[in-house]
């Protein structure tokens, strides 16, 4: 796999469903480990997030939320995920990063840079003023991707059990202009 300087970034469609849910659960399986139980990891099977991925493509709404892939040949080797705050606490004008995902070998060479800038681009243009994302406290790497970026922790922290083990994780925040 070959850096280049200028990645192309494109909207998702729903053909991609299939691609995003292989980066999804390998992205995962490589990141978290050692961060989250490992007989967790292993379960992960891509089949099983393909149907959520066609369904979260097909409701996007484009004028408030959407998905990019960075795809520097014919493959896809990442995607971030951006629309409204998911935070009950937080107005209108924040928007929350969702997810930024890339295939382990497609790590470190600039891609997800580009995603990032291209889905911020996108976060202003629907119209946010703020942006927010939500990172697992001890996932290093990321947490310096982000400050790299110049985001930064803003404070708010939680605790989600919702897949059956503690899973801490910390907001960070943006301005957007
Ligand atoms: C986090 C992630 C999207 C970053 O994308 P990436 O393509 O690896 O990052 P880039 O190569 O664009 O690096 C951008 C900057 O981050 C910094 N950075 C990236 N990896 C780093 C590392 N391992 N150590 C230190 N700094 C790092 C660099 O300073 C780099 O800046 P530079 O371009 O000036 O050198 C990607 O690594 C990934 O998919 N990780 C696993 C999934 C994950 O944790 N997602 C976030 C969930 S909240």
């Amino acid at each position: 796999m070959t850096a280049v300087t200028r990645p192309s970034v494109r909207a998702a469609t729903v053909r991609d469903a299939a691609e995003l849910a292989v980066i999804d659960v390998r992205s995962w399986q490589a990141a978290y480990k050692g961060l989250l139980p490992q007989d967790f990891l292993d379960q992960l099977d891509a089949a099983d997030r393909v149907t959520r991925w066609q369904h979260t493509l097909q409701a996007t709404d484009w004028s408030r939320s959407g998905v990019m892939v960075t795809h520097p040949g014919h493959e896809v080797l990442g995607f971030a995920r951006f629309g409204p705050t998911r935070d009950s606490e937080e107005h209108d004008a924040v928007g929350e990063l969702h997810s930024i995902y890339l295939l382990p070998e497609a790590w470190g060479q600039g891609f997800g840079k580009r995603l990032m800038s291209v889905a911020l681009a996108r976060l202003v243009a629907a119209g946010y003023s703020q942006a927010t994302l939500w990172v697992l406290r001890s996932n290093a790497r990321a947490r310096r991707f982000y400050e790299t970026g110049g985001w930064a922790h803003d404070g708010a922290s939680k605790c989600d059990d919702s897949l059956g083990f503690p899973i801490q994780e910390i907001r960070y925040r943006k301005q957007l202009r």
